[in-house]
């Protein structure tokens, strides 16, 4: 690890890439994009590695980390797919999607990845530089969002280095991310059906008798899913149409802003844009901040999600 020196980030081409794999596969921590945000890598069945992730980002233990793969045979290798699961991985991956399912016995992660829970959640990103990065390191990749704890969730380079730069080992940058938000989280029980735990780009339907956001306030399955979570700093006031003199103003559609989320009112670009404005917001001289209404539908729904944790 790097102490308080600063930690390079270097762009994720061919040699930034062997280079970010190289410092994974000696048991380091490396900054890499998603389509979703920014994860912190290392490799899943190193206890040491991962311990570095808790310890970097000022993780509680209790909060299990998502397992990054490049095959679905790698998936294989670490939780039991159910019917219901491999149509789920079929349809959905690679993308933003991750399943929750049965840890099974003698999978190559280290207890600390899934925090004593029977299951592991796992997921197979479509970002192509995550997975090369997966495919180089030679082995499924715990990854948490590259943030503080609490912290906003960076969808760029100069956001991971914001909360944690000189606490690990290197940054690769490929620009900023697409989705903008966490991967949709779905838990897939035993009966086949289906719980949401964290909404997210897409949109799926819970089949265990609640939707995905009555999921998601009910219950607190997904450990990291506090009511408190995302926090810029500064209090953040939702559903507001103007600004306050001392708000800064985070616009949707029409209601125009210090910051529009999309002024065409789309809930992907929307999205896409939510974190660096929470960023900038954030850095701001205003002493507080205030969003416009954003649509409950869709991907909107994940937007709401965290807006309701960011000013909670
Ligand atoms: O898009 C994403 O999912 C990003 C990128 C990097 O892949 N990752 C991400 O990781 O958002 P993180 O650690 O910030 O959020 C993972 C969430 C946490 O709320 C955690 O509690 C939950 O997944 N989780 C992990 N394993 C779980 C399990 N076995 N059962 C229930 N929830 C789990
Ligand atoms: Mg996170």
């Amino acid at each position: 690890m790097s102490g308080k020196n600063a930690t390079e980030t270097v762009w994720a081409d061919d040699a930034g890439i062997a280079r970010a794999a190289r410092i994974v596969r000696g048991g380091g921590i490396v900054a890499v994009p998603t389509e979703t945000v920014y994860g912190l890598a290392a490799r899943a069945d190193d206890a040491a590695a991962v311990a570095k992730i808790y310890h970097a980002k000022g993780r509680p233990g209790v909060n299990p980390l998502i397992v990054h793969v490049d095959t679905l045979h790698q998936a294989e290798t670490l939780a039991h797919f159910s019917d219901a699961a491999k149509a789920l991985a079929a349809r959905y991956w690679p993308g933003p999607l991750t399943l929750v399912l049965p840890l099974l016995g003698g999978a190559p992660v280290t207890a600390a990845v899934s925090a004593g829970l029977p299951t592991i959640a796992v997921r197979m990103p479509a970002h192509a530089a995550m997975r090369a990065l997966i495919r180089e390191s030679g082995c499924p990749l715990a990854a948490p969002s590259a943030n503080r704890s609490n912290a906003v969730s960076p969808t760029s380079a100069a956001h991971v280095a914001a909360t944690l730069d000189g606490r690990i080992d290197l940054i690769l940058d490929a620009g900023p991310c697409e989705k903008g938000v966490e991967s949709t989280i779905v838990a897939v029980r035993h009966d086949g059906t289906i719980d949401v735990l964290r909404p997210g780009p897409i949109t799926i339907e819970a089949t265990a008798g609640q939707d995905a956001a009555s999921a998601v306030g009910g219950r607190l399955e997904a450990p990291g899913q506090m009511a408190s979570h995302y926090s810029p700093g500064k209090p953040v006031r939702l559903n507001a149409d103007s600004a306050q003199a001392d708000e800064y103003l985070i616009g949707f559609g029409h209601i125009a802003g210090h910051d529009n989320l999309s002024a065409s009112a789309d809930l992907e670009e929307a999205a896409g844009a939510l974190y660096a404005a929470l960023h900038r917001a954030g850095d701001s001289g205003f002493a507080k901040i205030a969003v416009a209404p954003v649509p409950h539908t869709g991907v909107g729904i994940a937007i709401n999600d965290r807006l309701r944790r960011a000013a909670a």
